[in-house]
């Protein structure tokens, strides 16, 4: 429902962040519904290769993002929102991709349900995209920074092969046990500034509207001046 009701905000014309999950995929069929339906003419740029499939078989025009030199406006998933819609990302493994394309964008829209709300965030444990070549010297950083034992920073797996997994960019994911975020900003910062990590999926200060499904239908939460 949240998916497809976002698809309500693009418009003829438009340049178009698009998002990767379970959510946004809704979104996609949509936009690839109105283009063959109603005619709809949008220029996209992907956030994953999987979400670059879906959007090809869904004949959606893609074009790379340094062609459109910026975008109307973004959709995408989230992990967990809280009251100022500060995001964690990063579930699916896209997290760099989605932020790069969420800064490029004007606005971005969040599709989500009700267990994506939180008072606090950090239960979703933290996804952090870092350079293979000093995962482990990373790993034990972020412990010191963070002051969680490394054995709550754990480098994602891929399920179905018992391999590390490796992201669309080539690198690993540590996802870090937090329970409690209390300053996001600052540990987005402090994150950063390690020169093995290439992006967290804290955003802060990025969505500006969370178009929210829950068993009542649908609720649409701006972000307060
Ligand atoms: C992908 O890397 C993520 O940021 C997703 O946007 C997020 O995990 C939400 O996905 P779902 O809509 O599948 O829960």
């Amino acid at each position: 429902m949240a998916g497809i009701h976002a698809a309500g905000y693009v418009k003829n014309g438009m340049k178009v962040g698009l998002g990767t999950g379970s959510t946004v995929k809704y979104t996609i069929l949509e936009l690839g519904r109105r283009i063959r339906n109603e005619g709809l003419i949008i220029s996209c740029v992907p956030t994953s290769i999987s979400t670059e499939k879906l959007s090809i078989e869904q004949g959606i025009k893609l074009y790379e993002l340094s062609i459109l030199e910026g975008l109307d406006l973004v959709i995408d998933g989230a992990d967990e929102f809280d009251e100022n819609l500060t995001l964690i990302k990063g579930g699916g493994g896209a997290l760099v991709r989605e932020k790069i394309i969420a800064q490029a964008s004007e606005k971005m829209i969040v599709v989500a349900d009700e267990s994506k709300r939180v008072e606090k965030l950090g239960k979703f444990a933290l996804p952090v995209e870092v350079i293979k070549f000093s995962w482990k010297e990373t790993q034990r950083k972020i412990s010191e920074i963070t002051n969680i034992e490394i054995s709550r920073i754990n480098r994602r797996m891929n399920n179905e092969t018992n391999e590390p997994m490796i992201t669309d960019n080539g690198n690993f994911i540590l996802d870090l046990s937090l329970e409690e975020i209390n300053n996001p900003s600052q540990l987005e910062n402090e994150l950063i500034q390690l020169a093995g990590v290439l992006d967290c999926g804290l955003f802060c200060d990025i969505a500006s509207t969370v178009v929210l499904a829950n068993p009542e239908g649908i609720e649409i939460i701006e972000k307060r001046a």
